[in-house]
């Protein structure tokens, strides 16, 4: 299983939408997928105590990232950089195993010209660190409120082949890395 994160909590946001798009294409290829939304965490992961002790309800978002083959992160740019609740997100998780040797696949998105590369470039320093491995086939939606129409779907034919093709690409990673066989049958 991948498991496909919404990098941000906020409300409506667009990366929420292009996480509803992957997963209709991991659908389509007949891939398991699993979807965190950091919109879903628990309050009280916020707690200061957090560090320490989580609490309950955070252990589908902690057992999902342990449990997955490989981690297909969709970032926004929030200040030249990713949001606030995704760094927090990773600190709460089980150290290393959470993300020692675990495939990691980006998409970056921004309201601006370069389409979240700051915060993918941001992130693979941090899964970098932590030994996660890295596909190198990032997909980056610059000024993306023009590229999604009404109904969430992207206009341009050629992008959304795009994210297609890294789905395709970072399945056959995962399962040459894990030696695992995603497809459902
Ligand atoms: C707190 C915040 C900071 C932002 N900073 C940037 C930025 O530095 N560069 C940029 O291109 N867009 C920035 N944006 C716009 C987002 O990239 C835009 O909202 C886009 O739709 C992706 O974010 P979303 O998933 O929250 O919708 C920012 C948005 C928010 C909410």
């Amino acid at each position: 299983m991948i498991a496909l994160i919404a990098g941000t909590n906020r409300p409506e946001s667009n990366t929420r939408k292009v996480v509803a798009l992957l997963e209709g294409i991991y659908a389509d290829l007949k891939l398991p997928v699993r979807v965190l939304d950091l919109a879903d965490l628990p309050a009280e992961i916020f707690f200061p105590t957090s560090y320490a002790t989580k609490a309950g309800a955070f252990l589908p978002f902690s057992e999902t990232i342990l449990q997955s083959s490989g981690l297909h992160l969709v970032t926004p740019e929030y200040n030249g950089s990713f949001p606030g609740v995704l760094k927090y997100f990773i600190d709460m998780l089980k150290f290393p195993e959470s993300f020692q040797h675990r495939p990691v696949c980006f998409v970056g998105l921004s309201a601006g010209a370069w389409g979240g590369l700051r915060p993918v470039e941001q992130l693979q320093h941090i899964f970098g660190y932590r030994n996660a491995c890295i596909f190198p086939d990032r997909v980056f939606l610059p000024e993306v409120g023009d590229q999604l129409d009404d109904r969430g779907q992207l206009k341009d034919p050629e992008i959304h082949e795009r994210l297609r093709k890294q789905i395709i690409g970072f399945v056959d990673f995962v399962q040459r890395l894990k030696g695992v066989q995603l497809r459902l049958a």
